[in-house]
């Protein structure tokens, strides 16, 4: 993987804008919007070396079809973190898994005064007509679409001290409302989950106390409740308010703890039920819905911690190594029945899945969806970095899949066909790696067949990125 390695988690330095882009095969005429991507820009600064795949520093892409020709532009995102980076050439602010050598003293003045990474790198959305780029860090970059420039930032409440948000908000369409968790920490911590109504500011719509708050990526939204998912990596809120190690690293894998489910109705705030579970972990939730008087919850899981480990760049530089297979998990929740019940679940696939997505605009909350897209491992070729495209039925629990040798995808954003009858009619575009080539290419697959029809090409290496979306006309 030394070749793939040094591509996929090097450095990029270029920033481009191109008009056109050569395409071979073919681009749908009626994919007319834009793809914007999220991810690491750079995990080297000067002589230094960010640690773990969530480092690095942000740079945002931006593929833009109309009538079958493609436009790229690429942008690291303009941030305190990258102006530091730039003027210093040396990592200055905390990541996810890296912290800069500090002094005693400044240790000990983070306590009081913390400088919060602004570095948002993990993924975007469109949130009451703003573009922004979403952190784990309590501040989130507005950004404009077109010129890939920062335009602001936002924050959930006034003081952002001692918080941790999701990257992954769960959409309402319907009611024009957008929901996220914040974990307050403090010396007795908080769950909050806000909801933001139109272009309103956040409201506070349930709160629930917690003595050692988890590490969650996402949690589960139904059209009643929201479910926080509290897998066993947990951590003592003053080791985090002290900044002993790096963010992460503060988090202890507790799995006599097990993985309880918690029931929160959006609407009232109320926790309705609780569930235990045998201990694993997730990223992320794919799906959440209603059925009779069942709650099903559809995650992609672990059976614990080990894939955090796996992601440092230290492991991922060993060619040999193996990454953790994510599972495709269904969880039902009785919500009649007594606080505390056991749940265990049912496999959906036996593909490794990771980055999952699914028609989210139409099926969001709606038990009726089929159809589960995400990166995965060859089942031959276990070793390295995801190197598939898996497409699961999950009520036909069958899988297609997209593979080329010394092809490293990255995740594949469905968009749907206007008008469409079947579920799966549109495309998956999926920015991918070819390492003999040393550039990426942008994937355009049929959604339905799951097979190329074409692809875009860029003069360079994109560095392995974690999400993005589609967003029509823009
Ligand atoms: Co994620």
């Amino acid at each position: 993987m030394s070749n793939v390695f040094e591509l996929g988690f090097g450095a990029s330095d270029h920033e481009v804008a191109l008009d056109s882009i050569p395409v071979r095969g073919r681009i749908p005429e009626w994919l007319n919007g834009t793809l914007l991507r999220n991810g690491p820009g750079s995990f080297t600064v000067g002589q230094q070396r960010y640690r773990h795949w969530f480092d690095g520093l942000a740079m945002l892409h931006k593929f833009s079809f109309q009538g079958g020709r493609v436009s790229y532009a690429n942008k690291f995102l303009e941030t305190q973190v990258y102006k530091a980076a730039r003027e210093t050439g040396q990592i200055s602010y905390s990541e996810f898994a890296t912290d800069p050598c500090r002094s005693l003293f400044g240790r000990a003045m983070a306590v009081f005064s913390p400088k919060i990474s602004d570095n948002a790198k993990v993924s975007l959305a469109k949130i009451a007509d703003q573009f922004v780029a979403l952190a784990e860090t309590p501040i989130q970059v507005h950004f404009d679409p077109h010129t890939l420039r920062s335009v602001g930032v936002s924050q959930y409440e006034p003081n952002p001290v001692g918080q941790m948000t999701t990257v992954h908000p769960q959409f309402d369409f319907a009611e024009d409302s957008v929901y996220n968790l914040v974990t307050r920490f403090h010396r007795v911590s908080h769950y909050r989950i806000y909801r933001m109504r139109g272009a309103g500011v956040p409201q506070l719509a349930a709160s629930m106390p917690v003595s050692q708050p988890a590490y969650m990526h996402s949690f589960g939204m139904s059209r009643n409740y929201v479910i926080l998912t509290e897998f066993p990596l947990v951590v003592n809120p003053l080791h985090l308010l002290l900044w002993l190690r790096p963010f992460i690293e503060n988090f202890r894998w507790k799995p006599r703890r097990g993985t309880p489910f918690y029931v929160l109705n959006r609407h009232t705030g109320e926790l309705v039920a609780r569930f235990e579970s045998d201990p694993f972990f997730a990223f992320h939730h794919v799906n959440a819905f209603e059925q009779g008087d069942e709650l099903v919850v559809d995650i992609d899981a672990y059976p614990d911690n080990g894939i955090l480990q796996a992601y440092y760049l230290q492991r991922l530089q060993d060619a040999d190594a193996e990454l953790p297979f994510g599972q495709l998990r269904r969880y039902r929740l009785p919500l009649k029945a007594r606080k505390g019940t056991r749940v265990s679940y049912e496999l959906l696939s036996d593909e490794c899945l990771e980055l999952p997505r699914f028609d989210y605009e139409r099926l969001n909350m709606d038990g009726s969806y089929r159809y589960v897209y995400g990166v995965s491992l060859n089942k031959a070729q276990r070793n390295g970095f995801y190197n598939q495209i898996v497409k699961i039925d999950i009520q036909g629990r069958v899988a297609q899949r997209w593979y080329a040798e010394g092809c490293y995808p990255g995740e594949p954003v469905f968009v749907g066909a206007p008008g469409r009858t079947a579920e799966d009619e549109g495309v998956a575009l999926s920015v991918v790696l070819d390492a003999a080539n040393g550039r990426s290419f942008l994937l355009v697959l049929d959604a339905q067949s799951f097979t190329e029809i074409g692809r875009a090409e860029l003069p360079h290496a994109v560095l392995f990125g974690y999400h993005g979306d589609y967003f029509n006309g823009v």
